[in-house]
């Protein structure tokens, strides 16, 4: 028999109690948070969708582990397992083991940035972004057109424009071009995933001009489900193999741990460079930790090691990439406008669409987040023109090229009841759609303002 419903594929140990809360209180709540969702307390959210990143369920073989953690600082054995996992993985023989996935970029991209250098990406997520502009360097976003399009269907919409590639790394010259980032799946451009074929010839035109290729692999795994099942030539190897395959191409990886080794803390830069990586771990040494721990416990390093594993088990990735989906799909069942086809961890949401009576400059976005929390205890995070919008010299917003709400979702956390009770938030926020209002920003921070901006309601 064939199963419709999408079970859990694990069973419940432990819980954690969600406080339900009125719709009096949230807006209370969200009031005192100044419309900014980041700054509500988490016990003031009863589904809480701001990120996949560090919220992950452990297993029991990951706790198990934690138990066996060897604490030693140099040399711990919780070290070697997590660096023997990881160069199986990416082929890449210099491990240096970061607290969190910026960590690695900064390590990295400040050593290979600076003023006048420039870095290429199908999409640069923020704190990539922020890490390179923070160097002087620029940072230049390269997504394939179909990337652009929230409502047109095509298998990698996570692809890098190659054509674009070629063309920018004429214009600015082989020398000043950094790096090339490969971010799978493309997280600020909707969770899409990238095609085996596009990394290839993104891997052949660094070659081809001796330019440092670097793969963002946070959700490799995810992003291998999307090749095993939407490339030919795929559907015989593990999911294992794909994501294998795909670290060779490339001369170097970040990671944050948090996403799809399935922990709530760690990272690493992996790279095939030794002179490359003697000068980012003398720097790691000086400000994350020793080379055999970086900013993380030895208890982090075992888990980090499973989760390794566990995140490549068919039965995990089969419920993680169709339990998003189901989401994504009864939404756009609904008529909300959801960037198709669904992506690995999250769901996007287009907020210009959806509240199109809301100007860009009123953030949309920011506008949907608050009302979904009002509406349900539902915390998401925009990413539109509060997270990447700029000034021109007169003062006047810049947009982002989209307004788009992400719904991620944590990874073993939330069964499909809380995903049905989203659905229902969703249906109840279709009847008020014209009564929401935009946002005018009242504070912010010079970089990544979205996490401590400040809004009031125009
Ligand atoms: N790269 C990508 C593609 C990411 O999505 C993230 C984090 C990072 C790098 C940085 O990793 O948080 O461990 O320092 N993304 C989280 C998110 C924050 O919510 O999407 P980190």
């Amino acid at each position: 028999m064939h199963h419709k419903t999408i079970i859990e594929p694990f069973r419940i140990k432990v819980v954690e109690h969600i406080k339900m809360t009125t719709e009096a209180e949230r807006e209370a709540f969200l009031k005192k948070a100044q419309y900014n969702p980041f700054l509500l307390h988490s016990n003031e959210v009863i589904v809480d969708l701001l990120t996949d990143s560090g919220t992950s369920a452990m297993s029991s073989n990951q706790w198990g582990g934690i138990m066996q953690g060897d604490e030693s600082y140099a040399g711990a054995s919780s070290w070697l397992r997590m660096e023997a996992a990881i160069k199986d993985l990416t082929s890449c023989p210099y491990v240096l083991p970061t607290h969190q996935g910026r960590a690695a970029e900064h390590l990295l991209y400040n050593q290979i940035g600076g003023k006048g250098k420039v870095f290429f990406s199908n999409t640069h997520f923020d704190t990539t972004r922020a890490n390179i502009e923070f160097s002087g360097a620029t940072a230049i976003d390269l997504p394939s057109p179909e990337g652009k399009e929230t409502a047109v269907s095509h298998p990698f919409k996570g692809n890098l424009d190659v054509a674009k590639l070629a063309e920018n790394i004429e214009k600015h010259g082989a020398e000043n071009v950094a790096a090339v980032i490969l971010t799978v799946t493309n997280n600020s451009g909707g969770g899409q995933p990238v095609s085996m074929a596009n990394a290839k010839e993104v891997a052949a035109i660094c070659k081809k001009h001796g330019i440092l290729f670097i793969l963002d692999a946070c959700r490799i795994a995810e992003n291998a489900w999307f090749i095993k099942h939407r490339e030919e030539g795929f559907d015989e190897k593990t999911y294992r193999e794909i994501a294998q395959e795909m670290f060779a191409l490339a001369d170097g990886s970040v990671m944050s741990a948090k996403k799809d080794a399935l922990v709530n803390m760690g990272g690493f830069l992996a790279l095939k460079d030794l002179d490359l990586a003697i000068k980012c771990r003398t720097v790691l040494i000086i400000t994350e930790g020793y080379s055999t721990y970086g900013g993380l416990s030895g208890r982090d390093m075992e888990a980090i090691a499973v989760g390794l594993q566990e995140v490549f088990e068919p039965d995990y990735l089969d419920y993680r990439i169709k339990s998003t989906a189901y989401l994504g799909n009864a939404l756009n069942g609904l008529g909300i406008p959801v960037i198709m086809p669904i992506g690995g961890h999250a769901v996007y949401v287009d907020a210009k669409a959806f509240y199109h009576h809301i100007p860009v400059e009123q953030f949309p976005g920011q506008s949907l987040a608050c009302q979904l929390y009002l509406k349900g205890g539902i915390r998401c995070c925009e990413i539109g023109s509060v997270m990447f919008g700029k000034y021109d010299e007169d003062g006047k917003l810049i947009p982002a090229p989209m307004e788009l709400v992400r719904l991620a979702i944590p990874r073993r956390v939330y069964t499909q009841s809380h995903i049905d009770y989203v659905i229902e938030t969703f249906k109840a926020l279709l009847d008020v759609q014209e009564q929401a209002t935009g946002f005018k920003i009242t504070y912010e921070p010079p970089f990544l303002r979205h996490f401590t901006a400040r809004f009031e309601p125009v």
